[in-house]
């Protein structure tokens, strides 16, 4: 081999070295936004997390703000009927579905609540089922008894 020869083999090298560095850094500057993605991601899906572990808990299927139960309709419910007033004044109370109808009636006639359209059946609905008188008492009331002649 001519010392040509031998120059030229290292300058050969030298560019495959060349060669090899710029590849390893693009491969570098191509991997960086990837990694740094699946980073991101990875607090993002972290922050999910948390976010989901401060949310007020439900507890015994009572909405802890309102107070409301938790059942169909209820967010209408919470919609329509905290608009004047406390929603308190709804969770405080028990009746018949007859008894609220009164209600809503006496509310329109005194007190300037709108025609509740469509959506009255729906809040009855959902006062009649959880917003229920309670039961009177420990026991059932006495039926059906033959009361002995005195
Ligand atoms: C347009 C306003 C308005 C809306 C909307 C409204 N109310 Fe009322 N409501 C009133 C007013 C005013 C009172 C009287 C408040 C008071 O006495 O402090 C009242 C009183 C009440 C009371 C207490 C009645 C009593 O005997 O003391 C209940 C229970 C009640 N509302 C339930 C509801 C329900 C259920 C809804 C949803 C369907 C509703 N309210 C929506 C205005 C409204």
């Amino acid at each position: 081999m001519s010392d040509n020869d031998d120059n030229k083999e290292a300058l050969l090298a030298q560019a495959d070295g060349v060669v090899k560095t710029v590849r390893f850094v693009f491969l570098v500057i191509l991997l960086f936004p990837v990694v740094f993605y699946f980073s991101l991601k990875i607090d993002f899906e972290k922050d999910k997390i948390t976010d989901f572990v401060e949310q007020p808990l439900v507890e015994n299927g009572i909405d802890p703000e309102s107070g409301l139960i938790i059942d169909e309709h209820y967010e209408l419910v919470n919609g329509t009927c905290s608009a004047c007033h406390s929603i308190n004044l709804v969770t405080q109370n028990s009746a018949t579905r007859e008894g609220w109808k009164e209600l809503i009636v006496w509310m329109q006639k005194t007190q300037k609540l709108w025609d509740l359209g469509e959506n009255e059946i729906l809040i009855l609905d959902y006062l009649e089922k959880n917003y229920a008188p309670k039961e009177q008492g420990r026991r059932a009331p006495l039926k059906d008894i033959d009361w002995y002649e005195l």
